[in-house]
């Protein structure tokens, strides 16, 4: 079986014929982790700070005084006073009070009796019945709802966390429109039982003592032996190295998170992913961040694809193998990192065996560095596919489900949000996001957007503008929407901006245009940058459409939490959009699927009938 995959080391390198350029694993900022391959940012224009900012004032002002007045207005008023913080706001914070008499007196009067307008801090929001009355001023969404009643998401959450340290938790349900995808009985069932094993021998435990223990080599000094203790651990471990752009980040939690729920062990990140500040804890009384005293750091970091202790080695040099099963070698090691990112090796890549799976039983520790999605490749292995299917009966449903779980944006990050939304999203009577990501630097960034656009106005998701003239503004039935773009440029947002300034719109529709930021370049390990990176992803994931970019991991992150099916642009060789097969995240490099066919590659993609290739990356697999 060692034999069978040494081949295909080219097509690892070129995923997407035509495309060679591309970085998809670098996107959102993967450039410091893998700096054989620099992303080209060569047409990102540099941003123009003080222009931007001010432009970004405009549409802002044209919606205002395009409008009707409408009970939308209070919303406004309130979101003036209560979020004026931020600089761009203040122009919303000077018209809301100044006059807030769009409003009926009535409403007003409820209104502001319920604000309380010397809070200003969205931070401290509870989720009382009493915001409820509050919120739910606005006629056309969300905030009608009960909020006490779903705040677990179909159960999805687990209940009894401390509300205040992690408002975004059970406050989501306010901003999220509800779930038609129920997570499964089962799933919920599981979830439960992870959240115990992650309790009972997670850091500072007594299992997890004796797991640590397990790590050191038999004997001291001299006398040390070269092996180590046979002895079974009370729990398994699987330490997660996540790299490259949030994005990736995220992708690889997930995957190594369900990996770690079919195979009964603990899940531990490292804690120099940035993931602490822009996460909070998803399993109740313990950690998921391995422990700042976590005494093997510096044995595991130093791990890579060249170490002894590196799966695929290991298989090479028949250190394991088929005979050699872990369970009685006295010297095996363990640890045993597993290399599961881009450019891994044929060997690497047995990981997706059933029969390989069956050598990592015993292993206590495992270690997994990555940077993809590797979710639907679990789905491979038989034993697994079993138990997915129960966990997902709608398999297309997995990160949507597992996304919502996980990835609850700490309390500053839930500001930048819910400071976005109240200010910006929630009066539209529809949230358009845009989300664009240009990989390939030498393109020019405008040709992109008229792609995008024509894409958009084609799917009818935004309406086209007329040039013949003003039309007539039916102020009391015009529909308004919003377009949120994310992208590290500003161009677009201005193009955009522009064009539904100087023209009005063929339908009537009212637009306006919200960029929260662009940061130019992206900066992995900033954890500023990465807050607001988060929080647009989230934003993006609020809205009622998307438009996402080949290839982002960013856009795959939105769509997922979103559970929706977006509009991919910017496929290579095809000018046109997509609406794309299902909401699930595509693996960008996965394994050639040729565990029992020997030496054969076989189209992975044809597989299974729920496992396809993506839309934007011919080699790629995503569920379907
Ligand atoms: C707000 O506008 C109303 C008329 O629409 C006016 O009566 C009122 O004085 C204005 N208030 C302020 C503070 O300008
Ligand atoms: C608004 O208030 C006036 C008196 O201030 C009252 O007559 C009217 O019924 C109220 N309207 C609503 C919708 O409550
Ligand atoms: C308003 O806020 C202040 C300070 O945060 C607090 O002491 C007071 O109880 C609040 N009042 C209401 C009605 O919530
Ligand atoms: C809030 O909603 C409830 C039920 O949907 C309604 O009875 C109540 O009048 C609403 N409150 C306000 C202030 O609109
Ligand atoms: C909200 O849900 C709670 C518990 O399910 C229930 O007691 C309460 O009556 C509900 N409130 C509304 C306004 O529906
Ligand atoms: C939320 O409100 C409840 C009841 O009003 C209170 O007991 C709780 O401390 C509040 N939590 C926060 C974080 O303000
Ligand atoms: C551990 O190794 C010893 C010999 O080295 C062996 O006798 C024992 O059965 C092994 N225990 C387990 C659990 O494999
Ligand atoms: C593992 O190896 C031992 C001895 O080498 C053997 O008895 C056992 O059946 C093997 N287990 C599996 C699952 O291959
Ligand atoms: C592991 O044990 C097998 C026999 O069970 C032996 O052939 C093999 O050499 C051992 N591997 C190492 C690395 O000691
Ligand atoms: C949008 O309108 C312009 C001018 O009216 C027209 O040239 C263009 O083809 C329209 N685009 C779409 C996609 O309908
Ligand atoms: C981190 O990013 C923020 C913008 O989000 C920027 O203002 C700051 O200078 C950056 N810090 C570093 C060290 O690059
Ligand atoms: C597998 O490889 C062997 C030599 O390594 C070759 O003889 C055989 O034809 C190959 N089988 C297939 C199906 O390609
Ligand atoms: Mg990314």
């Amino acid at each position: 079986m060692e034999t069978k995959r040494i081949r295909r080391q080219q097509q690892q390198q070129q995923p997407s014929p035509g495309s060679g350029s591309h970085e998809p694993e670098n996107e959102e900022g993967a450039s410091q982790a893998l700096p054989e391959r620099k992303p080209l940012w060569g047409s990102v224009r540099p941003p123009v700070v003080l222009a931007g900012f001010l432009l970004m004032l405009l549409p802002l002002i044209f919606i205002i005084y395009s409008r009707t007045p409408s009970l939308d207005w209070i919303c406004n008023c309130r979101a003036g006073r209560v979020e004026g913080r931020a600089e761009s706001f203040e122009a919303t914070a000077k018209h809301g009070s100044e006059n807030c008499s769009f409003a009926s007196p009535n409403n007003t009067k409820a209104n502001f009796l319920n604000e309380n307008v010397t809070k200003n801090d969205f931070l401290q929001k509870n989720v009382t019945e009493d915001n409820d009355l509050q919120k739910n001023i606005t006629e056309d969404n969300i905030h009608q709802k009960n909020v006490t009643k779903d705040k677990l998401l179909g159960g999805l959450l687990a209940a009894g966390f401390d509300e205040g340290s992690c408002l975004s938790r059970y406050q989501s349900v306010l901003y999220r429109k509800e779930s038609p995808h129920k997570p499964s009985p089962y799933l919920l069932e599981r979830l439960r039982k992870h959240e115990a094993l992650q309790k009972r021998c997670g850091p500072n435990t007594k299992p997890y003592k004796k797991a640590i223990d397990r790590l050191k080599p038999l004997g001291k000094g001299k006398k040390r032996k070269k092996g180590y203790s046979n002895e079974t651990t009370e729990c398994g471990y699987l330490t997660v190295m996540p790299f490259s752009g949030l994005g990736n980040r995220i992708m690889s939690i997930t995957s190594a998170f369900l990996y770690a729920l079919l195979t009964n062990r603990v899940l531990l990140i490292e804690r120099h992913s940035g993931i602490g500040d822009l996460f909070c804890e998803p399993f109740p009384d313990t950690s998921w961040l391995l422990p700042q005293d976590f005494s093997p750091r510096n044995q595991f970091r130093s791990l890579s694809k060249t170490s002894p202790q590196c799966f695929g080695n290991m298989l090479k040099n028949k250190v394991m193998g088929n005979g050699i099963n872990g369970s009685s070698n006295e010297s095996l090691s363990p640890y045993v990192f597993l290399n599961l990112a881009n450019g891994y090796s044929d060997f690497d890549q047995l990981f997706f065996c059933e029969d390989d799976q069956r050598l990592l039983r015993k292993i206590p520790w495992l270690v997994v560095s990555s940077n993809q999605y590797f979710v639907p490749a679990l789905f491979f292995i038989p034993t697994f596919e079993e138990e997915l299917g129960r966990l997902f009966p709608e398999r297309d449903t997995v990160f949507h489900h597992l996304g919502r779980y996980l990835f609850h944006p700490t309390n500053p990050v839930w500001g930048l949000i819910t400071r976005s939304y109240e200010s910006y999203l929630t009066k539209a009577d529809e949230r358009v996001g845009l989300q664009i990501r240009v990989f390939n630097g030498r393109t020019n960034p405008l040709e992109y957007l008229n792609r995008i656009l024509k894409c958009a106005l084609e799917e009818k998701l935004l309406p086209n503008i007329s040039l013949h003239g003003p039309v007539v503004s039916t102020s009391t039935g015009a529909k308004s929407k919003v377009v949120l773009i994310t992208s590290l440029d500003s161009t677009y947002f201005e193009k955009i901006r522009r064009m539904y300034w100087e023209h009005p719109t063929a339908t009537g529709e009212i637009i306006s245009v919200y960029q929260p930021s662009h940061e130019g370049a992206e900066q992995t390990g900033n954890t500023t940058h990465e807050m607001k990176a988060w929080a647009e992803i989230y934003l993006l994931s609020l809205c009622d459409t998307l438009v996402t970019s080949t290839w982002s991991t960013f856009g795959y992150v939105a769509q997922g939490l979103a559970g929706l099916k977006p509009l991919i642009t910017m496929i290579p060789s095809n000018p046109d959009c997509r609406l794309a097969m299902s909401m699930e995240p595509c693996y960008h490099f996965p394994p050639f699927y040729g565990c029992k066919a020997a030496n054969t590659s076989v189209d992975a993609g044809a597989v299974l009938p729920y496992v396809r290739h993506c839309e934007d990356m011919k080699n790629g697999l995503k569920l379907v």
